[in-house]
């Protein structure tokens, strides 16, 4: 989604904001634009399209400017549509990430008052707001005018003959990075590491003044704060490809490192959450996208481990849901940890009573200062579009929530934990060996790549593995995909299937695997070609038109290992038909709007 950088300093300006644009480029954008100050005004630079389509060598030179990359909500694609924004003096101009949910009223009285605008976005409100209350001080003003806004925002300003940055937000993420000579300002972390690695994550409702030398802060009662300096302790490298064509194989190929890291400290004592002090007789996890996937196969996960019942919700129908008179222990579960709807979902439970605790990747992300507790996944920065290695680590952070809990409640015992913490720790190795043979995995998308229509199937646990699979190919393939639990296709779907209806079977040897070979039968007499992916059968093997085997794991921990054949069959589909892999049409790596 949206990305923003700014940067004031001692250095020439344009190529810094370039370079961090780049490095927010994962976040998804349509159109480009950067606003430097320079002698007597404001020089300003945007187009639809690429970052690369800005002419740098145009750019004036400056120590002080702001740029955006945008992902259009209000208004298409367009050079007019892009950020930055000026008041009409051209004494502003502006940039804004999230949503202004009020941006007609607050148009209709500025034209009233003379204003003209140039775009059809919500975000150029903020410009001529700005210019319309500005009094002589432009943080009074910043301070003033969010108070007038509805919405969601991540707000950055510049002034003419000005070396501040004057920045707001709420709802959307925002991080200063504090330098020697320079401090700079930008959606994600990754935008500021090249000059330092200390940074300051700003809260729902502050407004902050930023200058080579300074970093002033207030909340949102207007009173000043300090906010935590926070080294950050990943480097560019470790967000870099690496030697890989894509983000996403890159990440996909660190699982097993991002596993172990996960269970590092936690496997023998798990300190992160003292669950003891919570009523964990029901829980309730919410999350969105793959998120919600994980979210799905934990409550498999607990309801097997720690024999507590457990729904999974969607976090944008949780949200308008009917509150009842039970309050689950409430799970949020989000990668970025910026997920709007997610984080809306964490502020609805907590305000109907819930005990809340987010599990999420992204240190101090919004999420985690909306609720009760956090537990991090340890998985590293992900910069491909398409969730991998994180769902790998929610799903790990998911069984060990569950032997907390079931050893909690004594519904698990100790030798059994035992065995479970084994199979944990084995499971690095398992994952190497699937990616070993990611070659073979690689021929079998020749059965995918013309495919208009493909199935997912599975049961149980993996179930949600299917509809995993299912939205990853439609993600980066652009192929489409449904996932289904195996024992409905026979309600409806069935009429779909014929020989060129591909289906990727899931069939793993627990209580449900005669009842899979059963509906693989049924869609072997349809014609379809079937792709298994699970364990080693005789009758498996000769129903399917390929198996691919995983290594044997006790069936609960088998999504880890399916998941990741999934992942490699979308990946190396997605590749075959040229797709933009990392960064998939129309999507947004997080999305923080509504
Ligand atoms: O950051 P989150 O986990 O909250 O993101 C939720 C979804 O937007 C995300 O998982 C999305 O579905 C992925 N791009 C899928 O690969």
């Amino acid at each position: 989604m949206c990305g923003i950088v700014g940067y004031t300093g001692i250095n020439n300006v344009g190529g810094i904001l370039l370079k961090g644009l780049k490095r927010l480029e994962y976040r998804g954008y349509d159109s480009a634009g950067v606003a430097i100050v320079e002698n007597n005004g404001i020089y300003v630079q945007k187009t639809k399209g690429r970052i690369r389509e800005l002419d740098e060598d145009d750019f004036p030179n400056g120590n002080v400017g702001i740029g955006h990359t945008r992902w259009a909500t209000h208004g298409k694609p367009s050079d007019e549509n892009a950020h930055p924004f000026s008041d009409c003096t051209g004494e502003f101009a502006v940039v804004h990430n999230g949503i202004i949910d009020n941006f007609v009223t607050l148009k209709e009285e500025l034209i009233k008052k003379g204003h003209e605008f140039t775009s059809e976005t919500d975000s150029e409100v903020i410009a001529h707001l700005i210019e319309e209350n500005y009094q002589g001080d432009l943080v009074e003003t910043l301070k003033n005018i969010v108070g007038m806004l509805r919405g969601s925002y991540a707000i950055c300003a510049v002034q003419k003959d000005s070396n501040r940055i004057v920045i707001a937000r709420d709802q959307s993420p925002l991080v200063i990075g504090v330098g020697v000579d320079e401090n700079l300002i930008a959606s994600d972390v990754p935008a500021v590491l090249d000059y330092t690695n200390e940074v300051k994550y700003l809260e729902d409702g502050d407004v902050a003044e930023i200058s080579s030398n300074g970093v002033h802060i207030w909340d949102s009662l207007g009173n000043a704060v300090e906010r935590e300096t926070v080294e950050i302790d990943w480097n560019l490298e470790d967000a870099e490809k690496g030697g890989y064509e894509h983000y996403m194989l890159k990440e996909i190929y660190e699982q097993p490192k991002a596993i172990h890291d996960s269970l590092l400290g936690r496997l023998v004592e798990f300190n992160d959450v003292d669950f003891k002090q919570y009523d964990t007789r029901f829980i309730r996890i919410i999350s969105c996208g793959t998120s919600y996937h994980a979210a799905l196969v934990g409550k498999y996960i607990i309801e097997e481990i720690a024999k507590i019942p457990c729904t999974a919700e969607l976090a944008s129908e949780y949200r308008y849901s009917s509150p009842s008179e039970y309050l689950p222990f409430t799970i949020l579960i989000s990668q970025s940890g910026e997920t709007a709807d997610t984080i809306a979902a964490a502020k609805e439970a907590k305000q109907r009573g819930c005990k809340t605790m987010a599990i999420t990747n992204v240190m101090n992300s919004s999420i985690t200062r909306e609720v009760d507790e956090v537990i991090y996944t340890q998985a590293g920065p992900e910069i491909g579009v398409a969730a991998t290695k994180t769902f790998t680590t929610q799903l790990i952070v998911l069984y060990l929530i569950a032997m907390e809990l079931g050893l909690n409640n004594n519904k698990l015992l100790r030798e059994n934990a035992q065995d479970y913490r084994d199979e944990l720790r084995r499971l690095p190795r398992h994952v190497k060996v699937l990616l070993d043979q990611s070659e073979d995995i690689r021929k079998v998308c020749e059965k995918l790549v013309d495919a208009d229509d493909i199935f997912f199937v599975g049961r149980n646990i993996n179930y949600p593995v299917a509809l995993e699979g299912a939205l990853k190919l439609k993600e980066i393939a652009y192929i489409h995909s449904a996932g289904y639990p195996a024992g409905e296709l026979k309600h409806g779907p069935f009429a779909l299937l014929t020989e060129n209806t591909p289906v990727v079977a899931i069939l793993v040897k627990d209580h449900t695997f005669e009842k899979m070979l059963g509906n693989i039968g049924e869609i072997a007499a349809r014609s379809s070609p079937i792709i298994a992916v699970g364990d080693h059968d005789k009758e498996l093997k000769k129903l399917s038109d390929k198996l691919i085997t995983i290594p044997s794991v006790p069936p609960m921990f088998s999504p880890i290992l399916v998941n990741v054949v999934l992942q490699l069959l979308a990946y190396y589909t997605a590749y075959e038909l040229d797709c933009a892999i990392d960064k998939p049409r129309n999507l947004a790596k997080s999305v923080t709007v509504e």
